[in-house]
């Protein structure tokens, strides 16, 4: 059931929100415990933004697929026969099973359940002993299409019909990346991470956007980046933030060969973040995924110029697994621990007018953002009677 805020819960959760992060107080709380707010956001954030699914690579020959889930709708990409990319909810017209599991090649979409089969366009091409049936159309069955968009080497899908290209709705930052990981497109699935983490997916973003608990609270980053020189700006959609290496030695792992001398991160909104380390050509995508109020399920995907790591590389994957996604899962559980007491309502935004990443503007701008997707799924009048008449029934 679609779960829409009202005009009171818009007014609540707004409170001690500034437009200007100087002035501003972080997100309430609530957010962040209530699963009111959780049954909110499917609608009003995952079933309307683009969401990451995998590499390019997955799906260059025609009838290569994909299965997977956004905001828990089954939903599957697939190379058609001319070389377009086709999104679909995963989901049988006869009697709802999934099509599709995991990835591979195929030539046609066949049902395990009863063994209807779609081409790759989606379209109804067999079903058997149907030839009786009365008033039966094959010809008008097709599977539910999916926006599907290829961007910068990387595959997402939106499950918004209207939403706008992924190209258009994000600025600059296809332009930006390409200047930083021009390789992008070459690069190689080499390694999965994944982690399931005490609470609310908001705080691992929030978490993720500052570095102003960097020198507090990751020693060993603060000597692989430089953070004099670590600027963090927002646009729109997205937020950029830069470094360039470390000059000195450094205790997180080794850089000395690297080719890659910056350390270039984006989020786009709401839940995907890429990452550029110093080291060979690389990107990480991180994918932060909720479930339910206090879990986030998390991936940390890494592709590489060779599938095959090379030794800086398991270097720095167990770098980043053993201490510093070990560092950042303590400090996001803790934070949740923190809000679900009477303690804690809300803090106020830190901000650094330079723009350093010792500064919470980015986490301001995604409570912003945050607040008008709210503000956008508010219940219209006819529904919150129909709420209202329900809950008092
Ligand atoms: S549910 Fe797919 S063929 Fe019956
Ligand atoms: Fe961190």
């Amino acid at each position: 059931m679609t779960v829409s805020p009202s005009q009171q819960d818009i007014e609540r959760i707004s409170q001690g929100y500034d437009p200007d992060p100087a002035r501003s107080s972080s997100l309430l709380s609530e957010a962040y415990t209530e699963a009111l707010w959780a049954k909110i956001e499917p609608e009003a954030i995952f079933k309307r933004s683009w969401q990451w699914v995998c590499h390019g690579e997955k799906l260059r020959e025609p009838g290569a697929y994909i299965a997977t889930e956004v905001a828990a709708q089954p939903v599957c990409v697939i190379r058609d026969r001319e070389g377009r990319l086709r999104g679909f909810y995963n989901v049988c017209k006869h009697r709802a099973h999934e099509l599709l599991r995991g990835e591979g090649r195929t030539r046609l979409i066949v049902c395990p359940y009863h063994a209807w089969s779609y081409d790759l366009t989606g379209q109804l091409r067999g079903a058997p002993k149907t030839e009786h049936l009365k008033d039966f159309e094959p010809g008008v069955i097709c599977l539910d299409p999916v926006q599907v968009e290829e961007f910068c080497g990387f595959i997402f899908v939106n499950l918004d019909p209207a939403a706008s290209p992924l190209i258009q709705e994000s600025g600059a930052l296809a332009d930006e990346i390409r200047q930083w990981a021009p390789d992008i497109e070459k690069l190689t699935f080499a390694k999965r991470l994944t982690y399931d983490i005490r609470s609310n997916w908001k705080n691992v973003v929030d978490n993720f956007l500052e570095c102003y608990h960097c020198p507090r609270a990751h020693k060993d980053f603060c000597t692989l980046v430089d953070m004099d020189t670590y600027r963090v700006t927002t646009h729109g959609i997205y937020s950029s933030h830069m470094a360039e290496a470390g000059k000195s030695a450094n205790s997180a792992y080794a850089v000395a060969d690297a080719s890659v001398r910056d350390h270039a991160v984006w989020w786009l909104w709401p839940n995907t973040c890429l990452m550029r380390y110093p080291g060979r050509g690389n990107i990480i995508v991180m994918q932060i995924i909720p479930a339910g109020p206090n879990r986030t399920l998390e991936t940390y995907d890494f592709f590489f110029e060779t599938a095959d790591p090379v030794a800086a590389e398991r270097e720095a994957i167990q770098y980043i697994d053993e201490v510093l996604q070990a560092e950042d899962i303590a400090l996001v559980e803790s934070v949740q621990r923190g809000m679900s007491t009477p303690a804690f309502n809300q803090g106020r935004i830190v901000h650094d007018p330079a723009g350093s990443g010792k500064s919470e503007h980015a986490v301001h701008h995604f409570h912003g953002l945050l607040l008008d997707a709210y503000a956008k799924a508010q219940a219209g009048p006819e529904e919150q009677a129909e709420t209202n008449a329900a809950g008092s029934s």
